[in-house]
């Protein structure tokens, strides 16, 4: 494309409230959803060009984004007949140095969830190669550019777009005058990456990358965000101007740029997250309430100190004039949040509960207040940990409890020929150690001792509130067993594993983490599996089972995982804690002793302990609900129930 092809960075939408928005932007409900229509648009553009009898050139990323259009396609492949013999593909990036044979480079990621599986011909295939010297990297990037124009350019460019606003590996401060080149990686992009790699220590400081001017040179381009922890960077990328800052701003000079997001991405969008100011809006209370709220926020006003003016100066005198005065707006709004604030006494009691954690610590880090009340109140409470965590424990950890066990091994009564097998098996798990790789795969054994120090961890948690070894259960779900960051797909064995558990415990409530944001995440997938086990649960409880009296459908609390709450409103149930509340949740905390002081994946910009989090997060919603005009609380928890999975 030449510099006269680019479009103005101006609003180029004629969707209601989409105004500030300067570049198309299509929000669906569904991520699979989405995957599916951009697996279409490739598809057809693959068609076309086999009608016509011309190579289809497409760009392609890698990253947790584009999994599903890659599955998508590899169905229509074999589903469908899909024929991908005529396709060249010039892959975004590549992470250097790196080995292409090892886990996380995007030869293998790339080998590993799509070309693996369709018939694109190995000479077509290109992915930039991170295991060049360094005097060869400049020569090779040019050459890349030039295959790019000898294939005759991108017809179809699909890009992610990482959490520094990089499309590509184009980090801040990349201008559209950039073409293929070894760059530096900014320090959220490794962070996000530690996972991937074990740890940030591993990941590479550099990569090379299609230039921003190589991507707008595309003639078509798909930008793809979902997950809400995209939401603040799409925000600015759809709606900032063109700037170095985030390099995706600049896909608003290209003619045929669209961007697909989930409506979690789309969050902080001005026309979801208020779009009483873009756009006229039909008012319920849901959305009345969120706005005074907002209102309420934005002006540092108690609710019920909110007046008239105020409302007709922020664009909400609509919704005053549904109301027959502004007393009775506000009223509602506080009335029904002071009523979702729950103590003890108005909590589940003598009842069968289940509390689903994804990893054993969401638990306590997460709803440990409330799983203090639960206890207290004499429920019978089961804390299913659906995976064993094993990932996110240091060697060093495995070391430790190695020793612990060699020490005590006569008062264990591990002697004789059992002592030195002990004996032997140790030094074979710590030679292992000693030569183990950044980034390899633990052996089985080593796996399982890890898991087992999470296990005892979780039980040492829910001790101090009251619990013990009979309320743990640990399922142990397959998806997770693969020794590696990624994980497998949730499959049939998975639901199975929770379908059982909710055939024997009959629950009258359960709790699950309602995590959405990232489609890939773990936490995510154990939400898939108990929404479907518990849609099969419901389905024969409904029927009458096998025979016996079908108990209620259990209720639903959904709690949100490490990272964040619920926005207030949004939250169904608010437990106040007290500060001995929150010191007994923080002591539960401090029993995942391999997860304190430095945990493996402390995600970007968060330096915090998990226990810290927690205190904070409890703490923020204490102060924000206070600042409504509702009492002071120490702390607190927020929780959405009655959800249908
Ligand atoms: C990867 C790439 C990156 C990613 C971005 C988002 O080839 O070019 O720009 O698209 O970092 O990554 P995910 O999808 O993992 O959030």
């Amino acid at each position: 494309m030449t510099p006269s092809e680019t479009a103005p960075a101006q609003p180029r939408t004629s969707i209601p409230g989409a105004q500030l928005e300067r570049v198309p932007v299509l929000i669906f409900d569904q991520a699979g959803r989405m995957a599916r229509q951009v697996a279409r648009r490739v598809a057809n553009l693959i068609e076309e060009g086999r009608t016509v009898g011309k190579p289809v050139v497409l760009g392609l990323p890698t990253g947790s984004t584009p999994i599903d259009v890659y599955k998508e396609l590899i169905r229509m492949h074999r589903d469908e007949g899909l024929d991908l013999s005529g396709v060249v593909t010039f892959n975004l990036d590549e992470y250097y140095p790196v080995n292409p044979k090892s886990l996380q480079s995007y030869h293998r990621f790339m080998r590993e969830n799509f070309f693996d599986y369709v018939n694109i011909p190995e000479e077509n295939i290109h992915i930039p190669r991170g295991d060049l010297l360094p005097e060869d990297v400049e020569a090779y990037c040019r050459a890349y550019e030039h295959a790019i124009a000898e294939a005759g350019g991108l017809d179809l460019l699909l890009l992610g777009i990482g959490r520094s606003g990089h499309i590509g590996f184009n980090e801040p401060g990349s201008g559209p005058e950039t073409r293929t080149r070894l760059i530096l990686l900014d320090e959220i992009t490794r962070k996000d990456a530690a996972s991937d790699f074990f740890g940030e220590e591993n990941v590479p400081r550099q990569a090379i990358t299609m230039g921003v001017g190589t991507i707008l040179d595309a003639r078509e381009i798909i930008l793809m965000a979902t997950g809400e922890h995209k939401a603040p960077i799409l925000r600015r990328a759809v709606e900032e101007e063109p700037n170095r800052s985030v390099t995706a701003t600049y896909l608003q000079l290209h003619r045929n740029a669209t961007f697909y997001v989930d409506r979690a991405a789309a969050g902080e969008l001005t026309r979801e997250k208020t779009p009483w100011l873009v756009r006229q809006v039909t008012w319920d209370k849901a959305l009345a309430k969120r706005a005074v709220i907002w209102l309420s926020g934005k002006l540092d006003k108690a609710i019920l100190r909110l007046e008239a003016a105020d409302f007709y100066r922020h664009h909400l005198h609509e919704l005053l004039h549904a109301y027959p005065t502004v007393d009775h707006l506000t009223r509602e709004v506080f009335e029904d949040l002071r009523q979702r604030i729950r103590y003890r006494e108005s909590l589940p009691a003598r009842q069968r509960v289940i509390l689903f954690s994804p990893h054993p610590d969401d638990d306590v880090i997460s709803m440990g207040g409330m799983l203090d009340k639960l206890a207290s109140n004499e429920n019978d409470v089961t804390v299913a940990y659906m995976t064993n965590g094993s990932v996110a424990v240091f060697d060093g950890d495995v070391r430790r409890h190695l020793r612990f066990v060699s020490f005590s091994r006569h008062a264990l009564a591990l002697e004789n020929d059992i002592g030195e097998k002990l004996e032997a098996r140790k030094n074979r798990i710590f030679a292992f150690l000693d030569e183990k790789k950044p980034g390899a795969v633990d052996t089985e054994e080593i796996q399982q001792i890890k898991a087992h120090i999470r296990y005892a961890e979780a039980i040492a948690g829910i001790e101090v509130l009251g619990l013990g070894d009979e309320n743990a259960r640990f399922l142990d779900m397959p998806f997770y067993k693969t020794g590696t960051v990624r994980k497998d797909p949730i499959g049939e064995d998975d639901v199975q594993v929770v379908l059982d558990l909710l055939k024997e415990i009959n629950p009258t409530h359960i709790f699950v983490a309602g995590d959405l944001s990232d489609p890939h995440g773990t936490h995510r997938m154990c939400y898939v599996a108990i929404r479907e086990a518990l849609k099969r649960y419901n389905s024969t409880r409904q029927a009458g089972g096998d025979g016996a009296q079908p108990p209620e459908r259990p209720l639903v609390w959904l709690y949100r995982g490490a990272w964040q709450e619920w926005e207030i409103h949004r939250a169904d149930v608010f437990i106040p804690l007290s500060k001995a509340d929150l010191d007994r949740k923080i002591e539960a905390i401090f029993k995942h002793e391999s997860q304190k002081d430095r945990a493996m994946f402390p995600g970007a910009y968060d330096e915090r302990e998990f226990w810290e989090r927690a205190r904070d997060r409890n703490a923020a919603t204490a102060a924000k609900l206070n600042k409504l005009g509702l009492p002071e609380f120490y702390a607190a928890e927020a929780f959405v129930t009655g959800y249908a999975l």
